[in-house]
């Protein structure tokens, strides 16, 4: 006998082997390496004879009789290992098979491996992810109940139209930046779920979005306008994108950066406050997803300087792919000059086609200084701003 001395012991009165005793048993043995004893107290019908029966199924030794009556000594057998505790430091690599296991969590051996492709810290993961997160669970708004959809006056045809072909290519760019995080979600390890959580909270928003602004189209009686081919060509070539971090950086930061100063635009000049107030709801929104984006890109470019190359590269290629587009589409252009100049008089589209030159300025500017922010030089910066996409997404 290795250990004379039992380590511990359990109490276990007149508990029967079928009313419960293997769950306390199994406590008891829980602590203890194999080799040490266990003493076990229990004095229910025939108990000895399902000790003897129990230790034998689950590999323990019985070893007779304790010193007081009614106690008995049963030896932990050696049992091979059944659990793994990968602990709740965000790892490096995560292993196919903690699968689904919460971080922090016990993981019994023995499971399934899953093939998540997105198993590196280095790949998904970025800065601020909890406080993107937070806020993006208490700014959440909702389309039914947030907007006074029966406040919007009757608007001069012509500026409806605009608002409702306004809409139709933002909804459109909605969707593009729906299914870009919606595709790279499930290849994410779960060990990283602030960023799946930061991701699933984006996919909502976009949802929302596109409620809210096609419902905006139909509210008055008029429905969405036309998507241009321009703009699905271009949308195209961001939702094929198969790299998780240059999808981010084509969709966060040059995308959905292009589009703060849109919205801020669209709430500035909008014909009516209630489309003024979707534009700004959507506009918090959008902040939080360009903070991701500049998280993310700021974390993989501080591990690997070299890849703010590889992502001005994809942007250059995207500009190659979209060459054929000469600038923002007709359908698109005069609308925003409708909607900000308030009419279709030469006045009213003298003073629109202002504002929307002013908006273009007004985006390159901001593309510029964000790529700076993210380490890019001043010359990059222009270039890549330069090259971005006329559709602005
Ligand atoms: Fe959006
Ligand atoms: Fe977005």
């Amino acid at each position: 006998m290795p250990h004379a001395i039992p380590k511990a012991a359990v109490e276990l009165e007149d508990l029967a082997f079928h009313e419960g005793v293997p769950v306390l048993l199994r406590r008891a043995l829980e602590p203890l390496k194999p080799g040490e004893l266990l003493e076990v107290r229990g004095d229910s019908t025939d108990f000895v004879n399902y000790l003897q029966a129990w230790c034998r199924k689950e590999g323990h030794s019985y070893h007779g009789a304790g010193k007081a009556p009614g106690c008995y000594l049963i030896e932990k057998g050696e049992i091979e290992r059944t659990v793994a505790r990968p602990g709740s430091e965000v790892a490096e690599v995560a292993e196919p098979y903690w699968g689904l296991a919460p971080r922090g969590a016990a993981i019994e051996l023995g499971g399934p491996e899953y093939s998540f492709p997105l198993r590196k810290k280095g790949d998904v993961w970025g800065q601020e992810l909890h406080t993107i997160y937070s806020k993006a669970v208490s700014n959440q708004w909702a389309a039914a109940k947030d907007i006074p959809w029966n406040e919007i006056p009757k608007l001069p045809v012509e500026v409806e139209r605009a608002v409702c072909q306004v809409m139709t290519f933002l909804t459109e760019n909605e969707f593009a930046a729906l299914y870009v995080p919606a595709r790279f979600l499930a290849r994410i390890h779960p060990h990283y779920r602030e960023v799946s959580s930061v991701l699933a909270m984006q996919v909502v928003d976009e949802a929302r979005h596109a409620e809210a602004f096609t419902r905006r189209a139909e509210e008055r009686g008029m429905g969405l306008g036309t998507t241009a081919a321009s703009g699905q060509l271009s949308l195209q070539t961001l939702i094929e994108e198969p790299d998780f971090s240059t999808a981010v950086f084509l969709l966060c930061v040059m995308g959905e950066g292009t589009f703060l100063p849109l919205l801020k635009f669209l709430e500035e000049r909008a014909p009516d406050p209630v489309t003024a107030l979707l534009m700004r709801y959507a506009h918090r929104d959008e902040g939080r997803h360009v903070a991701f984006g500049v998280g993310h890109i700021r974390y993989v470019t501080g591990l690997e300087p070299a890849r703010r190359a590889t992502f001005a590269a994809a942007v250059a290629r995207r500009s190659q792919m979209l060459a054929s587009v000469s600038g923002l589409s007709p359908f698109v252009h005069d609308a925003m000059v409708i909607y900000s100049g308030g009419g279709v008089s030469p006045a009213q589209i003298r003073r629109g086609a202002a504002f929307v030159a002013g908006l273009h300025r007004e985006m390159d500017r901001a593309r510029r200084e964000r790529l700076q922010n993210l380490g890019f030089s001043g010359d990059e910066a222009e270039a890549l701003s330069a090259y971005h996409t006329k559709n602005f997404m």
